[in-house]
């Protein structure tokens, strides 16, 4: 079958990034009718917005995207293009799948984490003032709609793939409104699935011992659940733990709309290089062909990607090697 899917190349090294992915999809077999739509600081100029309306058209037709990352160009009354797409079109989950697939790069051996951000609330609802010249305040929202949505989420996810166990990632304590409302829609949802699927275990971390937990002991956790701000640091942390922003592969959920796009940005200090690392971006498509049904070139994809970096001679400079961004492809093409 042939797959009809939104192509957003991006900017920095997103178009080379997303010409990489291309290609290896192509060798391994899978027919993608990509459709190429522009958005980000590079069409400013052209259509007097980083995001035209021509975007969500095609993903909201496509249902699928691939994405690169995007810089929000300063002046266009974005706060952020990437933040904007996710709102607009209802991506409440942002998930960070870490696993290990270069052993020389992770802290540990055992890493199997999935990470499952808030995507649309928390501290990035873009509500912010001055008090006077002296103060400032950002204010927080936490929903129960959105809150109870995103663990659901995750225990559907545990359940789908045969997880044992969800941590609720929170600051209670503290913010005992806000992060409260979180852990009860949480411990709600937890109670339910306790009655379908007691196999899956339910705990709750504070934020801060989480960090330091993730750092000791990665290999304890399965899947995570938070509020936005905390999933864009605990998943970096995660980024870290198994060899950095170039392997981190993401994606974002609404019920029906899914965009894949890699955890680290535009990389404007090696773009148009040929330098930068294709292979977060490859794992987030390769999310995309599981989701699409493609599991036999999936998994294929992911092996040759892991062999090549587990052979350690065709390395990107972000992986300590001197490979550029077209030797690791072809590499991989032919592991493949
Ligand atoms: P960044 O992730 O672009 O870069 C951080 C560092 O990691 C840089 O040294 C970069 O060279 C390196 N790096 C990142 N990805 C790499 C790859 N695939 N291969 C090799 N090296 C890589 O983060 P930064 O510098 O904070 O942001 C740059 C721009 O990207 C900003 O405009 C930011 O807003 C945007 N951004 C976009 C995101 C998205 O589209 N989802 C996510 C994060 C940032
Ligand atoms: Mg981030």
């Amino acid at each position: 079958t042939k797959h009809q899917v939104t192509m957003i190349a991006g900017d920095g090294i997103g178009p080379e990034i997303s010409a990489a992915v291309a290609r290896i999809i192509a060798a391994a077999g899978v027919e993608i009718a990509w459709e190429e739509v522009e958005a980000g600081a590079g069409v400013m100029a052209k259509y007097d917005t980083p995001l035209p309306e021509s975007v969500f058209a095609s993903i909201r037709k496509n249902k699928v995207a691939l994405k690169g990352p995007i810089t929000t160009p300063v002046g266009s009354g974005f706060r952020s293009v990437n933040v904007a797409i996710r709102k607009e079109l209802n991506l409440y989950a942002n998930v960070r799948p870490l696993q290990v697939h270069a052993h020389q790069f992770a802290r540990a051996e055992d890493i199997d984490l999935v990470v499952f951000r808030e995507n649309t609330e928390g501290l990035y609802a873009g509500i912010e003032h001055y008090v006077g010249d002296q103060a400032a305040e950002s204010i927080k929202i936490i929903t129960r709609k959105a809150s109870r949505q995103i663990v659901e989420k995750a225990f559907a996810y545990a359940v789908s793939e045969g997880r044992t166990r969800v941590t609720a990632v929170h600051k209670a304590n503290i913010l005992k409104y806000s992060d409260g409302l979180f852990l009860e829609e949480a411990r709600q949802v937890a109670a339910k699935y306790q009655q379908s699927n007691p196999e899956i275990k339910f705990d709750e971390r504070i934020v801060d011992n989480m960090c330091m937990q993730l750092v000791q002991y990665p290999g304890q956790y399965d899947v995570l659940v938070m509020p936005n701000l905390y999933g864009d640091i605990i998943s970096d942390l995660g980024a870290g733990l198994i060899g950095g922003l170039g392997l981190a592969p993401g994606m974002n959920l609404g019920d029906e709309i899914a965009v894949f796009e890699a955890v680290h940005g535009s990389a404007p200090d090696i773009a148009g290089q040929n330098k930068a690392n294709p292979v977060a971006l490859l794992f987030s498509a390769v999310l995309m062909l599981r989701h699409l049904g493609e599991k036999t070139a999936a998994d294929s994809i992911e092996k040759a990607a892991s062999k090549v970096l587990n052979k350690g001679e065709v390395l990107t400079a972000d992986l300590g090697g001197t490979a550029s961004t077209d030797q690791i492809t072809k590499a991989i093409i032919a592991e493949l």
